[in-house]
C-alpha cells in the first residue's frame, strides 16, 4: 500500500491534464453550436442573398443548418472508427499531437467563412473538427487509462466525461452575445478550438509515451520502466511491470477479434446487442437535442433569456456527472441507467406540456410559469441524464468483453454511438417543424423501449471481474449478484484497452 500513496505525482497530472484537453475539445464543439444559431442562419441568409440575389427558402436554411450541426457526427463516426490504428501505428503520444493538426484545420475553415462569405466552409470545418473529436474520444480514455496506476484508474477514468461536460459548459458561457457570441464574432467562437490545441501540442513533448504501448506494442521494457519510474514517483514499479506483462501474455493467448467475427460468435451475440442498445439509448435518449438546440427549444417555450437557461443546463450536467462518479460504484450500473432513463422519459414529457403549453396561450396569460416547467424539465432530463445515459454506455462495453473481442467490440459501439448522435442532430429540427411542441414524446417512446431491454437484458456488472462476466454471458444464466473477494469492476475497465490495433 505504501508505494500506492506515492502513486499521484505532479507529473502523472500534469500528463492526465494534457490528455483531458482532449475530451474538452469534444465538449467543446458538442456545445458551441448551440447558441449562435441565429447568427449563423441570417449569416447562410446573406451569404445566400450575394449569391443569387433572393432571400433563402427558410426550409433550405434549416437543411444548411442542420447539415453544419450533424455533419460534425460524421466526422466523429469516422474518426471513433479509426482510432485503434491511428493510436498503434504513431504511439498515444504522437497520434494526439498529429489529431491535433485537424483542429487547427477545422478551427481556421470555421473562423474565415465570413471573410470568404462561404457557410461550405462552417459546414467543412465541422467535419474536420468532428473528425477529430472521434479520434479524441478513443485517443484520451486509452492515454488516460495506460498512464494511471490500477487503484485509481476508475476515478481518472471518469475525467473524460468530466472534460467532456466542463468543456460543454465552456462553449455556452463563451456564446454569451457579451463575450463571443455576437454578431461579428461568433467565428471567432467556432475557431476558438485552435487554442487549446496548439496548447494541447507545446505540453504533449512533456509528457511520457504510454507505458503499456511501450511495454506492450514496442516490447521496450527498459523504457516502459523509466516512465513508471516518473510517474510514479517511486523506483519500485516491478507491480505495475507485472501486471502489464500479464496482458501481454494473455493478449498473445487470446485471438484477436475482427469486427465480422463479432457477428459471427454466438457467445458474442448477446454482449453485443446490450453493448449496442446501450449506446443507442445514450444517443437516442434525444440529449444532444438539448445540447445542440436547447436555445431554441427554450425561446419555443417563452423562456426570456433563453441563453442563460442553456448554460444552467450546461451547470446541472456538470454537478451530475459529479454525483454519478460517487454513485455509480454502490448503487450499480444497471439501477443508474434505469433511474437515468426512466426519469428522462418523465422529463421530456414535462418538457412537451410545458412547450405545448406556452403555444396555446395568448400573451396576457402567465407565460412565465410555463416557461419555468420548461427550464425545470429541461434540467431534470440532463441531471438523470449524466446519472446513468451519460457516462455508462462508455464504460460498460469494455466490461461485457474480454480482451480479445474489447478493441473491435468498442470502435463498433463507438460508431453506433455516433451514427445515433449524427441521426438525432440531422432529423431534429426537421422533425420540431413538422411535429412542433410534440416531437420530445418520440424520444419519450425511446426511452421507454430502452428502459424496458435494459430492465430484461442487462446484467448487473457491479462489482464482477471480466471473467464472472462473461461466463454469466455464455452459461445463458444472469452473472452472480455479487462477488466479495474481487476488485470491483470499476470505470477504469473503460480505459484499460488492449493496445492491439483494430482488425477489421
Ligand atoms: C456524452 C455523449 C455526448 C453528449 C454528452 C453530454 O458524452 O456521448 O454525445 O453530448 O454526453 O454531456
Amino acid at each position: 500500500m505504501e508505494s500506492q500513496d506515492k502513486q499521484v505525482t505532479g507529473y502523472l497530472l500534469f500528463s492526465l491534464a494534457t490528455a483531458v484537453i482532449g475530451s474538452l475539445q469534444f465538449g467543446y464543439n458538442t456545445g458551441v453550436i448551440n447558441a449562435p444559431e441565429m447568427k449563423l442562419k441570417s449569416f447562410f441568409n446573406v451569404t445566400w442573398y450575394k449569391r443569387y440575389n433572393k432571400d433563402i427558402d427558410p426550409g433550405v436554411c434549416t437543411i444548411v443548418w442542420s447539415v453544419a450541426v450533424s455533419i460534425f457526427s460524421v466526422g466523429g463516426m469516422v474518426g471513433s472508427f479509426s482510432v485503434g490504428v491511428i493510436a498503434n501505428q504513431f504511439g498515444r503520444r504522437r497520434s494526439m499531437i498529429l489529431v491535433n493538426s485537424l483542429a487547427v484545420i477545422g478551427g481556421l475553415l470555421m473562423g474565415f467563412s465570413t471573410i470568404c462569405s462561404s457557410y461550405e466552409m462552417v459546414i467543412a470545418g465541422r467535419l474536420v473538427i468532428g473528425l477529430f473529436c472521434g479520434l479524441f474520444t478513443g485517443l484520451t480514455p486509452m492515454y488516460v487509462g495506460e498512464v494511471s496506476p490500477t487503484p485509481l484508474r476508475g476515478a481518472f477514468g471518469t475525467l473524460h466525461q468530466l472534460g467532456v461536460v466542463v468543456g460543454i459548459l465552456i462553449a455556452q458561457i463563451f456564446g454569451l452575445e457579451a463575450l463571443l457570441g455576437s454578431d461579428d464574432l461568433w467565428p471567432l467562437l467556432l475557431a476558438l478550438t485552435v487554442a487549446p490545441a496548439v496548447l494541447q501540442c507545446i505540453l504533449l513533448p512533456f509528457c511520457p509515451e504510454s507505458p503499456r504501448f511501450l511495454l506492450i506494442n514496442l516490447n521496450r521494457e527498459e523504457e516502459a520502466r523509466n516512465v513508471l519510474v516518473r510517474l510514479r514517483g517511486s523506483e519500485d514499479v516491478r507491480k505495475d511491470l507485472q501486471e502489464m506483462k500479464e496482458e501481454s501474455a494473455k493478449m498473445a493467448m487470446e485471438k484477436k477479434v475482427t469486427i465480422a467475427e463479432l457477428f459471427r460468435t454466438a457467445a458474442y451475440r448477446q454482449p453485443l446487442l446490450i453493448a449496442i442498445m446501450l449506446q443507442l439509448s445514450q444517443q437516442l435518449s434525444g440529449i444532444n437535442a438539448v445540447f445542440y438546440y436547447s436555445t431554441g427549444i427554450f425561446s419555443s417555450a417563452g423562456v426570456q433569456q433563453p441563453i442563460y437557461a442553456t448554460i444552467g443546463a450546461g451547470v446541472v450536467n456538470t454537478i451530475f456527472t459529479i454525483v454519478s462518479l460517487f454513485l455509480v460504484e454502490k448503487a450499480g450500473r444497471r439501477t443508474l441507467h434505469l433511474l437515468g432513463l426512466g426519469g428522462m422519459a418523465v422529463s421530456a414529457l414535462l418538457m412537451t406540456r410545458a412547450v405545448e403549453a406556452h403555444s396555446l396561450l395568448s400573451v396576457q396569460d402567465n407565460i412565465a410559469g410555463m416557461s419555468y416547467v420548461a427550464i425545470l424539465a429541461v434540467m431534470l432530463f440532463v441531471a438523470m441524464f449524466e446519472l446513468g445515459p451519460g457516462p455508462i454506455p462508455w464504460f460498460i462495453v469494455a466490461e461485457l468483453f474480454s480482451q480479445g473481442p474489447r478493441p473491435a467490440a468498442m470502435a463498433l459501439a463507438g460508431c453506433c454511438n455516433w451514427t445515433a448522435n449524427f441521426l438525432v442532430g440531422m432529423s431534429f429540427p426537421t422533425l420540431q417543424g413538422w411535429l412542433g411542441s410534440w416531437v420530445f414524446l418520440i424520444f419519450t417512446g425511446l426511452l421507454i423501449v430502452f428502459f424496458i431491454f435494459t430492465f430484461i437484458k442487462v446484467p448487473e456488472t457491479k462489482g464482477k471481474t471480466f471473467d464472472e462476466i462473461a461466463r454469466g454471458f455464455s452459461s445463458g444464466a444472469p452473472p452472480p449478484s455479487s462477488s466479495t473477494e474481487d476488485p470491483p469492476a470499476s470505470a477504469s475497465t473503460a480505459v484499460t484497452l488492449p493496445a492491439s490495433p483494430v482488425k477489421e
